[in-house]
């Protein structure tokens, strides 16, 4: 799925999200772009839920990697680290070879690992508190 979706609250940006997840086929690497707060953890609840994920979402803040195995899905914040180094210690090369798809917050910390076949996810404040752009390219 691609686009440019204009949303209005968390609970749209859920939408987008699972909308999303159901054109997935796994094994995606997922890139989430946009500054602080701006819905990328948002938006991976809503995915990880739809892909059948059975613990929470948490924020980035607290742990760098959350795996969530019964939905193949591995969610990375790589907020905190410093380069495709860090990026390879946390298990970067794991998680390919296991197929798992990945969704990672802040991917420009990953350099060069994140591939040109990507999937690129951009979010934008809006106009309103609630307001938000999500651009899938
Ligand atoms: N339409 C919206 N979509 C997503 N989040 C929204 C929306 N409207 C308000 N919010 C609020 O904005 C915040 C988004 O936080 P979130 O943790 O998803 O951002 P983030 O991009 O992951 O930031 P970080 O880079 O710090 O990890 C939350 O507090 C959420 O409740
Ligand atoms: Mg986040």
């Amino acid at each position: 799925m691609k686009g440019l979706f204009k949303v209005s609250s968390v609970e749209e940006t859920w939408e987008v999200a699972r909308k999303f997840a159901s054109g997935l086929k796994g094994a995606e690497i997922i890139a989430l772009e946009g500054d602080l707060g701006a819905g990328k953890t948002t938006f991976t609840q809503g995915l990880a839920a739809a892909l059948g994920a059975k613990s929470a979402v948490s924020s980035p803040t607290f742990c760098i990697v959350q795996e969530h195995p019964e939905a193949k899905l591995v969610h990375l914040d790589l907020y905190r680290l410093s380069g495709e180094d860090d990026v390879i210690a946390v298990g970067w090369e794991d998680f390919i070879d296991r197929g798992d798809t990945i969704v990672v917050e802040w991917p420009e910390r990953a350099g060069s690992l994140i591939p040109d076949s990507a999937i690129r996810v951009c979010f934008r404040h809006g106009a309103g508190e609630e307001e938000r752009e999500i651009e899938i390219k």
